[in-house]
């Protein structure tokens, strides 16, 4: 079999084996080779697919990320995918899914890789240090529902990344079933979908973090600022004393570490 047709076999097997572990849920199940962005064509299909979707593409084009960055997505070496997921209730009630989803996607991996992520606030996942995983999460209007739209990027075996990223991104490393853990980020998020108001996710959105307790910086708008990151309070908020003594409270945005 040539190299091209046995990719898409390879293609055609995964996109099956996702459709068998979805089946049982109400999600379409979208598989592609390359698209620019996954969050892209759930934007595009969000009038068709109203009911929620998976969207999983072996590589992406022109992958987004937070911030208005991009997200380096190259071929067989990760996962990229965007889970469509119709609001029923507020909107305001789903802004805590984007904090949700990194504790879901890190039990994930601990349960499928074994490996032990942390979580820097807001919602990426670190391992030995560097980045491994970025949600991106948008809400979108499709006829008479809004939909969100979680992004997620994993980084699984990437060696090599642009020059810009060396430094900060990282990969899982060794041999992760792409499926499995496709399907235990979705049953480790399924209980907070269903009920919005349950907070149990939130231990271990602390008890991960990697910030807590250490010097950060952040921009407040206007200027660079400092201060020491004290608690993350009920809504998922970062509170931090600052270095003049004034508490500040972090809703979104980011944060870096700061290292004297
Ligand atoms: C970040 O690190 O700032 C967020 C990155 C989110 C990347 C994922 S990959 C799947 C989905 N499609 C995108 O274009 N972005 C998200």
């Amino acid at each position: 079999m040539r190299e091209e047709q046995q990719k898409e076999a390879h293609g055609a097997v995964v996109a099956d084996a996702l459709r068998q572990a979805f089946e049982k849920t109400e999600l379409d199940v979208l598989v592609f080779d390359t698209l620019d962005s996954t969050n892209n064509e759930a934007k595009r299909r969000a009038a068709d697919l109203s009911g929620g979707a998976l969207i999983v593409a072996n590589a992406q084009s022109a992958g987004r990320g937070r911030m208005g960055r991009g997200f380096f997505s190259p071929q067989d070496t990760g996962l990229y995918f965007s889970l469509m997921i119709p609001i029923k209730g507020e909107l305001q009630s789903a802004v805590s899914l984007t904090s949700v989803t990194s504790v879901a996607v890190m039990r994930a991996i601990k349960r499928i890789a074994n490996k032990q992520t942390e979580i820097k606030w807001v919602n990426d996942l670190y391992f030995h240090g560097k980045k491994v995983c970025g949600i991106l999460t948008e809400a979108m209007s499709g006829g008479e529902t809004v939909s969100l739209i979680i992004g997620i990027g994993i980084n699984l075996s990437t060696v090599s990344f642009p020059a810009e990223l060396a430094d900060k991104a990282g990969s899982l490393g060794g041999e992760i079933d792409k499926v499995g853990l496709i399907r235990a980020i979705w049953e480790e998020l399924c209980p907070y979908i269903t009920d919005p108001s349950n907070t149990s996710w939130l231990s271990d959105y602390r008890d991960h973090s990697c910030v807590l307790g250490k010097q950060i910086e952040w921009d407040d708008g206007t200027a660079r600022r400092r201060g020491k990151a004290d608690r993350i309070n009920e809504k998922g908020e970062l509170e931090i004393c600052a270095e003049n003594g004034e508490k500040v409270v972090l809703r979104t945005g980011e944060i870096s570490l700061f290292l004297n």
